[in-house]
């Protein structure tokens, strides 16, 4: 890491608000000037947009539900047919409407539309985000009660025990738990299998944070045979 680099993350670091939530923690976060974070910009967010953009014209997807859809950066790099951003974050929201306004395929709320489904949900950089176990919980079963049939989960999956003893430096981190997601979608959809693993390009390197990721994709799809849905 660069001298100039290492002073940028403590300057981010000292701006960062006081943990409480995770909620209040990004609502706080954008209120305050703060971004969505360094895998939304940059080479990660290229491998990113490379890797999702592939999928929706290789399985031609219509329509694409983001859960937890952030400022709006790594989005500027899509290329979907249909897009709904749902952020947890008012500010991020309004960032997003004032950013895409020229752009009636995209549109921005801060819940999704009851009843209404499409064919790939994503869950981009967010898993870890949830800190308290409803919140993860009640996450996913939104995250893939919305899909008809892809749901995108780009996160570590890990449980935040594993990740402390791989990376001593993640313990310091309050608004991070690592979690092994892929057991609760095993217990909790039935009706989804996982259907292919896509690794980092960029593999997380303790003294490169910002230009690597401890996160991969993970891409499920409903079963055709099997029982519908979950819960
Ligand atoms: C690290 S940012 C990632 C943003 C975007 N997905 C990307 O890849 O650039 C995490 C985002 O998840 C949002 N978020 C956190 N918890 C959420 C929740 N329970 N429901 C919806 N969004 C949530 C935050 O407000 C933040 O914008």
């Amino acid at each position: 890491m660069t001298v100039r680099e290492t002073l940028g993350r403590l300057l981010r670091r000292r701006r960062e608000p006081d943990f409480v939530r995770s909620d209040q923690y990004w609502q706080d976060r954008y209120a305050t000037g703060g971004k969505s974070g360094a895998g939304s910009v940059g080479r990660l967010a290229r491998f990113k947009a490379d890797v999702l953009n592939r999928f929706v014209a290789d399985h031609a997807i219509t329509s694409v539900l983001e859960l937890g859809s952030g400022d709006g950066s790594q989005l500027e790099l899509a290329a979907y047919p249909d897009y709904t951003g749902i952020d947890i974050s008012e500010a991020a929201v309004a960032m997003c409407r004032k950013r895409f306004a020229g752009d009636s395929a995209k549109r921005f709320l801060t819940a999704i539309p009851e009843g209404q489904s499409y064919d790939l949900t994503m869950s981009l950089d967010v898993i870890y985000h949830l800190i308290e176990d409803s919140t993860f919980a009640d996450y996913l079963a939104a995250l893939f009660a919305a899909s008809r049939e892809w749901v995108v989960i780009y996160s570590s999956n890990m449980t935040h025990a594993e990740a402390i003893e791989r990376f001593p430096e993640f313990a310091a981190t309050r608004h991070v738990t690592h979690r092994r997601f892929s057991d609760w979608v095993d217990e909790n959809q039935p009706g989804w299998t996982l259907f292919e693993r896509i690794a980092n390009r960029f593999p997380y390197d303790t003294a490169n944070p910002d230009k690597t990721s401890f996160a991969d994709f993970y891409v499920y799809r409903k079963r055709q045979d099997g029982p519908a849905g979950g819960d």
